[in-house]
């Protein structure tokens, strides 16, 4: 498995982990329900996205017989999504004490979280290419109603 797929993947489980104990936290003591938008995104774009993210890369290029378009943009798109992804959480746990601070990290956090999901797009998008049939499967298929 190549490292950027690997380290999708750890650092899904990772948020994960840290999505669910703050989750816990939360049920345990409602008044910390103010940190609800760091619980959900640790979990969807942490967990969930991540694990997409890791997933996708290590099984489209099987799927299509190719190579993944850019393994280094894989690379560099692990670190641009977790600092990402960390500065929005920061920024929505900083909010309800600190707006003004909160606020500037969310939109630091989410236009770097989106420029990783950008990443993603292109070199999927690039990955998977246009498809053409092969001329021994286009002989083999069926002809007729
Ligand atoms: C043991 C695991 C979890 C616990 C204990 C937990 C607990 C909670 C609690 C207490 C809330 C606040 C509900 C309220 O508004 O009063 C919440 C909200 C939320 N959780 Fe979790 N959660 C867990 C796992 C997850 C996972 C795995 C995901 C996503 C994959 C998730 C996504 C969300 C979302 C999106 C919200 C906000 C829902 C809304 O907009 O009202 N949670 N969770
Ligand atoms: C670049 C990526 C993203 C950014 C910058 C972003 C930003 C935001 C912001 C600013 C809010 C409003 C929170 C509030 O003021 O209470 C929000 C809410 C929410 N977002 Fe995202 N989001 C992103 C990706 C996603 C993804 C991928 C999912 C699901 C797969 C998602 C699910 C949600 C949910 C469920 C809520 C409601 C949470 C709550 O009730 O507290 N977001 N998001």
């Amino acid at each position: 498995m190549d490292w950027y797929a690997r380290a999708f993947i750890k650092a899904s489980l990772t948020w994960f982990s840290l999505g669910v104990a703050l989750g816990l936290a939360m049920a345990a003591h409602p008044a910390w329900v103010i940190y609800r938008p760091a619980h959900a995104h640790m979990n969807v774009l942490g967990f969930v996205t991540m694990m997409i993210y890791g997933i996708a890369y290590h099984v489209i290029p099987r799927f299509t017989g190719s190579r993944v378009h850019s393994p280094r943009l894989a690379t560099v798109q692990w670190w641009v999504a977790n600092v990402g992804l960390a500065l929005l959480v920061v920024g929505f746990l900083a909010r309800p004490h600190s707006a003004a601070i909160g606020v500037h990290l969310l939109i630091v956090g989410g236009t770097v979280s989106a420029a990783a999901a950008y990443m993603f797009v292109y070199n999927i998008w690039r990955t998977i290419g246009t498809e053409r049939p092969r001329a021994s499967a286009a002989a083999a298929r069926p002809r007729g109603p």
